[in-house]
Order: C-alpha cells, then sequence, then structure tokens
C-alpha cells in the first residue's frame, strides 16, 4: 500500500476543512494532522477541538501527529475527537509503552515518530506492536523545509527488519516531501508520503500527478 498523505498544516487555517475538501476531491483516502504545542517544537497549530470539528464533515483517515512534549496527556482528547492513528514522539520523556497501550486500547492505530537526529535504537522495543514508524524528514515545526536526504538511511534499515519478521509496520515520512523524493523513499521501503507544501502549491491536475507517482506504482 503506497499512499500520499496531504498534511493540513499548508492549508489555510482559517478554513482548513476546504484543505480537507481539497484532498476528498482529489481522492485521497489520508490526511495528516499536525497538532504542534509550541514547546517540543516551536511552533502552534491546532489542538482536539479543530480535530472533533474537521471529523464530523470527513470520512477521511486521520493520521494524526503529536508534536507534544507530554504527548500522554493528550491521547484521550484525540481519541475522543476522532483519530483514527496517532503517532507519538519518542524525543520527549514520559512513559512511551503506557501512552502506547492508551492509544492501541481505545481502538486506535498507533505510530512511532523519531527526529531526523535520532537514532532507530529507540523503536527497537515497539516495532512488534505498532502500526507505523515516522521519520520526520525536516526538524518539525514548521512546513516548507528542505527535504533531509540521510534520514533514508533509518527507513531502510527499518524496513530491512520489517522484512526479517520483526514487525507488520507501515513507514511514513514526513517533511519537505516533493516528487523528487518519492523514488528514493520507495526503495527505502516508505509507504506512506506526508506532503504539506509540495502537495497544496499545486493545481488539482500537479496534485493528482503527485499522488499517482506514489499511489499507482
Ligand atoms: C513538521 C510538520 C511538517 C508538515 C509537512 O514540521 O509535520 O513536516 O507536516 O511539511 P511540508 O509542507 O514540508 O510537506
Ligand atoms: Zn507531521
Amino acid at each position: 500500500m503506497k499512499i500520499l498523505a496531504p498534511s493540513i498544516l499548508a492549508g489555510n487555517h482559517a478554513n482548513l476543512s476546504n484543505a480537507l475538501q481539497v484532498a476528498e476531491d482529489d481522492g485521497r483516502k489520508w490526511i495528516h494532522l499536525d497538532i504542534m504545542d509550541g514547546h517540543f517544537v516551536p511552533n502552534l497549530s491546532f489542538g482536539p477541538q479543530t480535530v472533533a470539528d474537521l471529523r464530523k464533515g470527513s470520512e477521511l483517515f486521520f493520521d494524526v501527529h503529536l508534536m507534544l512534549d507530554q504527548p500522554d496527556k493528550y491521547i484521550d482528547p484525540f481519541v475522543e475527537a476522532g483519530s483514527d492513528l496517532i503517532s507519538i514522539h519518542l524525543e520527549p520523556e514520559y512513559d512511551h509503552q503506557a501512552a502506547l497501550n492508551r492509544i492501541k486500547d481505545a481502538g486506535v492505530k498507533t505510530g512511532l515518530v523519531i527526529n531526523p537526529d535520532t537514532p532507530i535504537d529507540g523503536l527497537l522495543p515497539y516495532l512488534d506492536q505498532i502500526d507505523l514508524v515516522l521519520f520526520m524528514t525536516v526538524f518539525p515545526g514548521f512546513g516548507g523545509q528542505k527535504f533531509i536526504e540521510e534520514v533514508l538511511v533509518k527507513s531502510k534499515e527499518i524496513s530491512k527488519l520489517r522484512t526479517e519478521g520483526k514487525g507488520n509496520y507501515l513507514i511514513e515520512v514526513d517533511g519537505g516531501v516533493g516528487p523528487e523524493h518519492v523514488q528514493p523513499c520507495l526503495n527505502a521501503g516508505v509507504d506512506i508520503f506526508v506532503a504539506g507544501t509540495a502537495y497544496y502549491q499545486r493545481n488539482d491536475i500537479g496534485r493528482k500527478e503527485f499522488a499517482e507517482s506514489i499511489e499507482l506504482v
């Protein structure tokens, strides 16, 4: 399964439902929602009420990325808001296992995220239980940054572990992803391509071409 997941961080924050509509009209199945607290990352985005309101009008798969210092304190509100998958970062200090259990016990898919400079070691104990590994290909906080190609070395390693039966997770990349990165990412075992700027800045034809270069492989 190869998927382009538009990141609505790149949308108009006064009308985020429009960003979802664009994705739906384009035939996308996933949408990526970036939640930022201004502590773990140097930016603020939106919270559970926004997600809950967007949920009311959309059947898309809500891929919710918590860029929070204390994600464990916000699992319940984002579950109740209608998340289909919740990804949490390894870098902050909290009980990762308890947070993953809480997401899973609520019937929501689980994801673990690491930043470009975080090694994969911390992921290894969880590979047999998570649904998704998310590799940040920028230092998180803002859209429109430059894709860090070196991250794909880590994706290749995690992809190899998957073929060796260490888990049954999807691999996702997020940050600076454009059409020129599709082939290197596919070669590194990537399944889910989060794209904000490169997706929403294109017109209908451009968006469709970008998505189909991923989803029709
Ligand atoms: C962290 C955010 C961004 C966003 C996508 O900064 O997670 O990576 O989703 O960014 P662009 O617009 O570069 O695709
Ligand atoms: Zn994200």
